[in-house]
């Protein structure tokens, strides 16, 4: 099944599934790394639209996402927000120009992508030089045992969700040409993490 499928089957869904860890935790991390930000932001895999609320007003912000369905759910969430426009796009092709973003962003994206880096490397083009890469995500501990869990895991929550639980995202990022400024563990150990990075553009 493609990811298209299983994201528009769970639309419907996808907010109540996550419900109790969005309000133990997601919310809190969401606010903190979103309530800062500034300038034109692209939410790439904005899904649902919960981060939609946590932006300043000021923020220009674009969400995009390759399931329609996620994306409904998302419109629903933003109107009123006139600093919100959303579209239908495939992360590993990106439908803008070079350098049309202050900030790019992903959160709990990477996992569910099939080609992560070609999606990291369009983040990477589509932002200003100087401008920020910023991943919050899930993957793989670097903890032996819990990594050993999530591997075991790992078929059980591609089958179910299309998520990957076990990807090892910092050198994703890194293979993708992006240069790490910070790492922050968030959760489980290090398995959520939030890291920030940047093209090696020149600004
Ligand atoms: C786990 S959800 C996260 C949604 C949202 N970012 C959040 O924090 O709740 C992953 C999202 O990534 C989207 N996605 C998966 N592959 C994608 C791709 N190639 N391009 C754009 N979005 C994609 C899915 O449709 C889904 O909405």
């Amino acid at each position: 099944m493609s990811i298209i499928t299983k994201y528009n089957r769970i639309s419907y869904v996808y907010d109540l599934m996550e419900s109790a860890v969005e309000f133990l935790k997601f919310g809190k991390w969401r606010r903190m790394v979103l309530s800062d930000m500034d300038g034109r932001v692209l939410d790439m895999g904005v899904g649902t639209g919960k981060n939609l609320k946590y932006y300043p007003g000021d923020c220009n912000v674009v969400g995009v996402d390759i399931s329609p369905k996620m994306l409904e759910h998302a419109k629903k969430k933003s109107q009123g927000m006139d600093n919100v426009s959303l579209l239908v796009m495939d992360g590993e092709h990106l439908a803008f120009r070079d350098d049309s973003f202050d900030n790019v962003l992903t959160t709990f994206v990477l996992c569910s992508l099939p080609e992560p880096i070609d999606a990291l490397k369009e983040m990477g083009r589509v932002c200003k030089p100087g401008g920020s890469v910023i991943n919050l995500e899930h993957m793989r501990s670097s903890n032996a045992l819990v990594a050993f869990i999530e591997d075991v895991l790992n078929p059980i929550s591609t089958f179910i969700m299309g998520v990957n639980i076990n990807r090892r995202t910092v050198e994703n990022i890194k293979k993708a040409g992006l240069e790490v400024l910070d790492e922050r563990n968030l959760g489980l150990g290090d398995v959520f993490r939030l890291v920030r990075s940047r093209s090696e553009k020149q600004p």
